[in-house]
């Protein structure tokens, strides 16, 4: 079941909710944007680097990932995102996580206090639609020991990659927040996580991810 903690107010406007998967995913999954796979492995290494027993995945769309989950070392896994649609298609796709997948529909951007705490939180590809006051709420929600990002840097003018769906992406652009590597990296240090481990990914278009792991500090 999905627990939908949406305002109602919210539901119909948000432009992720404009998007179907299915067009997404075609999109991020397309030679010239490549995406999908490269996350897909880096969920993998994410979730078999850290020990935790619970992990919070913001943005997790279709569950691009889930396949790595291992029930016998995770108890609980929060899936969290906008758009109900994803998570129950996430839901649909692994039945064999139904024990421990819990789909969260909420706004992160005005409801990151709803967020339980965990061990291991990723965000992978979000950040850049929550900006960094609201992903650092939902950091301070979750406490978790360590928390691992993936970010989209590009040398060209425009965020979202060239592929036939690419105008199905205009709707995003005015929620997009300038977000770096350092300027990430200051905000997490200021809220007691130290970088353990950064890694340049390259993508095609003259685009790359960046992944950024923090653990929290002594102080923290
Ligand atoms: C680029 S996709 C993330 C891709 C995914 N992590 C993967 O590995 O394939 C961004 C996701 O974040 C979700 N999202 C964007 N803004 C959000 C918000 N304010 N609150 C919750 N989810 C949000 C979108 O619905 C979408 O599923």
């Amino acid at each position: 079941m999905i627990v939908s903690i949406m305002h109602e107010e919210t539901e119909n406007i948000h432009p992720w909710l404009e998007i179907p998967l299915s067009i997404y995913e075609t999109h991020m999954s397309q030679s010239q944007v490549g995406q999908l796979s490269t996350l897909n492995a880096c969920m993998q290494d994410q979730l078999n680097t850290y020990v935790a027993r619970t992990v919070t995945v913001l943005g997790i769309a279709g569950g691009n990932g889930l396949e790595h989950v291992d029930p016998k070392k995770i108890s609980t896994l929060y899936g969290v995102d906008i758009n109900a649609s994803y998570l129950k298609e996430a839901a649909r796709r692994h039945p064999e996580l139904e024990t421990i997948f819990v789909p969260l529909c909420l706004d992160v951007t005005t409801q990151a206090q709803e967020l339980a705490r965990c061990d291991l939180l990723i965000a992978n590809l979000v950040v850049e639609y929550l900006g960094y006051a609201a992903f650092l709420e939902a950091v301070q929600a979750t406490r978790p020991t360590f928390v691992s990002v993936v970010i989209q840097l590009q040398e060209a003018e425009t965020f979202v990659s060239e592929s036939p769906m690419k105008s199905s992406f205009d709707c995003l652009e005015t929620l997009l927040h300038p977000i770096s590597a350092e300027g990430l990296g200051q905000e997490m240090d200021k809220n007691a996580y130290r970088l353990i481990h950064s890694q340049h990914i390259p993508l095609p278009n003259h685009k790359w991810f960046v992944r950024l792991d923090f653990a929290a500090r002594e102080d923290h």
